[in-house]
């Protein structure tokens, strides 16, 4: 894909601040390039999800083409390129969580939720009707000790029971 075929729809500028952060951490990499990920996260949390736009845009800023930006927003999954819940849920499923009813801890938030599990290709299906939530199944989050985990954006929850999840999703709604 040619950066000429990637349709513009909406252009994207960062917000000043966080234009005054991307100032600040482009100063810390020794060539912009490396500075690809912390300036795809402040994007993401300004917008929600990487557009086409914000592809545009951070290519422009990074100094490289729209397809690098591409390949590193597909490559890993904390980028979306399609809208998602306020609150992205990821469960993990891996083995060590699975021993530990993980299963049981998924099926209670699809019940509580009221939604299914998104898929890469269907972050939508994942996503509450409100746009509040959005619950994932994901690979190992590096906590097995503490299985069964389960991340609500950045932050990790462990020992995850039904209860605690009934818990958290009161303190997440309030
Ligand atoms: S298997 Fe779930 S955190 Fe490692």
């Amino acid at each position: 894909m040619s950066d000429e075929l990637i349709q513009i729809e909406t252009p994207f500028a960062f917000n000043e601040e966080n234009q005054r952060e991307f100032d600040e951490l482009i100063g810390r990499y020794p060539i912009k390039e490396a500075a690809m990920l912390p300036t795809l996260h402040l994007a993401q949390n300004q917008t929600g999800y990487i557009t086409p736009a914000v592809m545009k845009y951070v290519a422009e800023q990074l100094e490289v083409s729209v397809m690098k930006v591409k390949d590193v927003v597909t490559f890993y999954p904390m980028f979306f390129e399609e809208p998602v819940g306020d609150y992205v849920i990821r469960v993990c499923h891996t083995l060590p969580c699975a021993l530990r009813d993980c299963k049981v801890v998924l099926e209670h938030l699809k019940e509580k939720l009221g939604t299914d599990i998104a898929s890469e290709t269907n972050l939508a299906k994942g996503t509450t009707a409100d746009g509040k939530f959005t619950l994932m199944k994901v690979e190992c989050l590096a906590s097995c000790d503490v299985a069964p985990v389960i991340m609500v954006n950045g932050d990790l929850h462990k020992n995850l029971t039904p209860e605690k999840v009934d818990e958290l999703l009161a303190k997440l709604a309030s």
